[in-house]
């Protein structure tokens, strides 16, 4: 073991999270851009393991009429065809409300509507398929579009749809017979999946048949959950036209879980695209779907945000937290090195050489966000002593003041127990008003295990602090 091996000014100093002293914040890991050009290098760095992550997955993208209808169609379009180019499997419903309001106004019809669903009578069924096979053909226009700016024809998007659905009719609600709006029986996932095997882009719209040879008009976000639900999709994502779910102060909301989730949506107004839309998403994750989101359909690039940067920019639904405590395995090595070489670098953390690390590999626990290592800590027992070191406790500073350190140090604590040890100590150089928030107090060199002592390091004076746990 190094000799002195501690500790947590790594994070404070290095800008890192748990700095509650408020030290300005020095990030060994961080770029400064001093043009805007260069901010892109790390930006794309960011988006690498993102896009290394959707490579051959599926997402179901679904979006109303209304984005059909946008000026900056084109722009989203060029977006899914960008998904497309990096290998994910795109399903896309899309709806025709304003289409089908447009045609039943030029033919003198009246939209009727219950529960926010359209009551689809005989003659207004021709309408809805005419405005959906026009929506349809503007965006298989679209798709086929090569960017302006390719230097070579990219290679042409196949588009596919059929009939994947099957439906039925809703019947009667509130005492309304909702005629030819339809609700989905069954999606067939096995037809989808041989298109999407193939390379296509696969467009659904909100048309279903019936074993009895009838269409019925479904909505877009049922067709699309239950298409995720069945394709065991990765995300599913609805275009809506708030930038995400809103709080009460109108910010979005970036995460939710499941249960969360519904129950801002059992209070969202009736017929609204977020009681709609977020419960079709929470139904989506609790059958499987991975993660779900919701983003706004009036920002441009909304969803290149949202799918490649750590934060996104709408609304995320998901079972489950990002965030994971965990020991160390030796395929972490690379990732531990990464978070505490600049801090080495700096001095913050003595000098771990990779072998050692291997070694003591599992001394480490890691705090993980999507997958990442982002943190680390470690448990050096002295049993003789009936003490414990924290050591080795690091954040990227990327992730400043989320609480990792904290988290990391109470997993530590909790092996230290597990340990039956009930004196935990660190040695710090910078950060002693972080450990004293935590229930640390300052004790001396001689409190510090026997062996600890004949390594101290008095060069580097660190400070002791202790806590009983
Ligand atoms: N880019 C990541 C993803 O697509 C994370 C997105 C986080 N989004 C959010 N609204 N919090 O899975």
């Amino acid at each position: 073991m190094s000799p002195e091996s501690s500790t947590a000014p790594a994070e404070a100093r290095a800008g890192g999270l748990v700095d509650g002293a408020g030290h300005p914040a020095v990030s060994p890991m961080a770029v400064t851009p001093d043009t805007e050009l260069s901010a892109f290098v790390p930006t794309f760095r960011a988006s690498a393991p993102y896009i290394q992550a959707f490579r051959g997955k599926t997402f179901v993208v679904a979006f109303g009429g209304e984005v059909v209808a946008d000026d900056t169609f084109p722009n989203f379009i060029a977006d899914l065809n960008l998904l497309a180019s990096l290998g994910i499997r795109l399903v896309l419903v899309h709806g025709a409300r304003p289409q089908v309001e447009k045609l039943l106004a030029q033919r003198g019809m009246e939209s009727r509507y219950h529960r926010g669903i359209r009551v689809t009578d005989e003659s207004q069924l021709g309408s809805v398929i005419g405005a959906s096979a026009r929506a349809r053909a503007r965006i298989e226009a679209a798709l086929s579009m090569a960017p302006r700016t390719a230097a070579v024809t990219p290679s042409h998007n196949r588009v596919t749809g059929g009939n994947f659905v099957v439906a039925k009719p809703i019947g009667v609600i509130d005492g309304v017979d909702m005629k030819y709006s339809g609700e989905v029986r069954r999606v067939d996932a096995q037809a989808i999946n041989d298109c999407l095997k193939d390379g296509d882009i696969v467009l659904m719209s909100t048309l279903g048949y019936s074993t009895s040879g009838d269409t019925f008009n479904l909505t877009v976000e049922e067709v699309a959950t239950q298409t995720a639900i069945a394709l065991k999709a990765s995300k599913l994502i609805f275009l809506l036209d708030t930038p995400g779910v809103l709080d009460a102060d109108g910010t979005v909301i970036s995460t939710l879980y499941t249960r969360e989730a519904s129950a801002i949506a059992s209070k969202a107004p009736q017929a609204s695209d977020v009681q709609f839309f977020l419960s079709a998403a929470v139904r989506a994750c609790q059958k499987g779907v991975v993660r779900a989101h919701l983003i706004g359909r009036k920002s441009d690039g909304a969803i290149l945000q949202e799918l490649f940067t750590r934060d996104g920019i709408g609304t995320m639904i998901s079972v489950d937290s990002l965030d994971n405590l965990r020991p160390a395995t030796i395929e972490d090595v690379g990732a531990l090195l990464s978070i505490i070489e600049p801090l080495e670098r700096q001095g913050i953390l003595v000098a771990r050489p990779r072998a050692l690390i291997e070694r003591e590999i599992e001394r480490f626990f890691l705090a993980e966000h999507d997958g990442q290592v982002i943190g680390c800590a470690a448990l050096y027992p002295f049993p003789e002593a009936n003490k414990a070191e924290l050591a080795c406790l690091a954040v990227n500073p990327d992730y400043r003041r989320e609480g990792y350190g904290e988290r990391l140090m109470k997993a530590v604590e909790r092996a230290a127990k597990e340990h039956g040890i009930n004196t935990l100590f660190v040695l710090t150089t910078r950060t002693a008003a972080w450990f004293t928030e935590r229930g640390f107090r300052q004790a001396t060199i001689t409190d510090l295990p026997e062996k600890k002592q004949a390594l101290y390091n008095f060069e580097r004076a660190s400070q002791v602090y202790v806590k009983q746990i």
